[in-house]
């Protein structure tokens, strides 16, 4: 959407994936003071994001209230406390009559809900879509975009219907984001199944409008410390939102260490905003690549239950050829130069991410190979 916002992925935490509804003014308090204190905030997440259950009923002019139990401030002081801090704050919203946590939304009332979004100050909606009415989701979604544009108040706008009438398609001129998917758990075969619903829709992820894999699961459920790097580093590397869920008050050692790894990062906030593409998939193990403003990525996953050794061949699987250098974005090592290939042992279910420089195109439409289902 063309609405300036988006130019990179969104960076910030979301209520949602940890907390579900037991959501309460002190808790987002808590949390902001802790983005900026634990530093999320310097690294790059700026939007705290209130999901459903902040919602109360609708007053006699129809316009929305807040939950007077869980939320007596209401949602504009708490805007103005993230505001203080710096940072951005974020609703929820749903393009039915009611939230998927049965709440009131915003379907026949997006006028009014958008315009009070903006005197709040609410810089980010993210627009669901239970209990709707059975109407395509593109004219219900459109119809909130015109509402928020007619606010004048730039909000990031994504869009959440869990990619049920291809959204890729049709996101970019309606939202900044759009789900490609249903909702992520916090489980190793959930993460598996999300991504490789990604492999045909990489190209529609650009600045402005990103897919939208859901929100991680880094630092929640049982997941390992190699399956949630490896959660991390495609999240970032497909340019999706990176949104933690986890307690930020309280983080896990692992997920605080992987969430604030800044070289990753930098491949998710790079200024060319283009996906990573899957250039090569077996029975074990993935590899995705794609260019960078300053270079080219590679993400060499091992899906597999044992360790594997990944080899990358610039030529076949990132188009480049000549004396190309190799850092390790997990590792913070320079490798070395090499002349065609690369190869790493990876653990089972994990990554490793590198970054190549130097060297130069084969050719000029810069698209690699896609080498199919080659089965060891
Ligand atoms: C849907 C969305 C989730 C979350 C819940 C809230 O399931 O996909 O991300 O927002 O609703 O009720």
């Amino acid at each position: 959407l063309d609405n300036g916002l988006g130019r990179t992925p969104p960076m910030g935490w979301n209520t949602w994936n940890h907390f579900q509804c037991q959501v309460n003014e002190q808790l987002l308090k808590d949390s902001a003071d802790a983005m900026i204190e634990l530093g999320f905030y310097e690294a790059g997440y700026k939007y705290l994001n209130l999901d459903d259950c902040w919602e109360g009923h609708r007053d006699e002019n129809g316009y929305i209230t807040t939950d007077p139990i869980t939320f007596p401030g209401g949602i504009k002081a708490l805007a103005d406390y993230a505001h203080e801090k710096g940072l951005l704050f974020g609703i929820y919203s749903d393009a039915g009559r009611l939230t998927c946590a049965r709440r009131l939304g915003s379907l026949g009332y997006e006028d009014k809900d958008a315009q009070r979004y903006a005197e709040w100050g609410i810089d980010f909606l993210k627009y669901d879509n239970c209990h709707n009415d059975g109407s395509p989701e593109i004219q219900r979604y459109v119809k909130m975009r015109d509402a928020l544009n007619k606010t004048g108040r730039p909000i990031f706008y994504s869009i959440c219907e869990w990619g049920k009438s291809k959204p890729f398609l049709w996101g970019r001129a309606v939202g900044n984001s759009w789900r490609t998917t249903l909702d992520i758990r916090a489980t190793w075969a959930s993460i598996i199944s999300i991504i490789q619903k990604q492999q045909m829709i990489t190209k529609y992820a650009g600045p402005g409008g990103w897919n939208d894999p859901d929100m991680l699961q880094i630092g929640n459920g049982q997941l390992t410390l190699e399956e949630q790097r490896s959660h991390f580093s495609l999240w970032a590397a497909l340019k999706a939102p990176l949104l933690l869920g986890f307690d930020i008050r309280n983080p896990p050692v692992d997920a605080k260490a992987i969430a604030l790894n800044e070289e990753i990062i930098a491949i998710n906030q790079d200024p060319l905003g283009l996906s990573v593409s899957i250039v090569q998939r077996t029975r074990f193990y993935d590899i995705w690549t794609g260019p960078l403003s300053d270079g080219y990525v590679a993400v060499l996953f091992n899906r597999g239950e044992i360790p594997v050794v990944i080899t990358l061949y610039f030529a076949s699987h990132c188009n480049l050829e000549g004396e190309i250098a190799v850092r390790d974005l997990w590792e913070h090592a320079d490798k070395g130069n090499f002349a065609t290939s690369y190869f790493s042992r990876v653990p089972k279910h994990g990554v490793t991410v590198v970054k190549l420089t130097g060297g130069s195109r084969i050719n000029k439409h810069n698209e690699p190979l896609f080498l199919q289902q080659i089965w060891d």
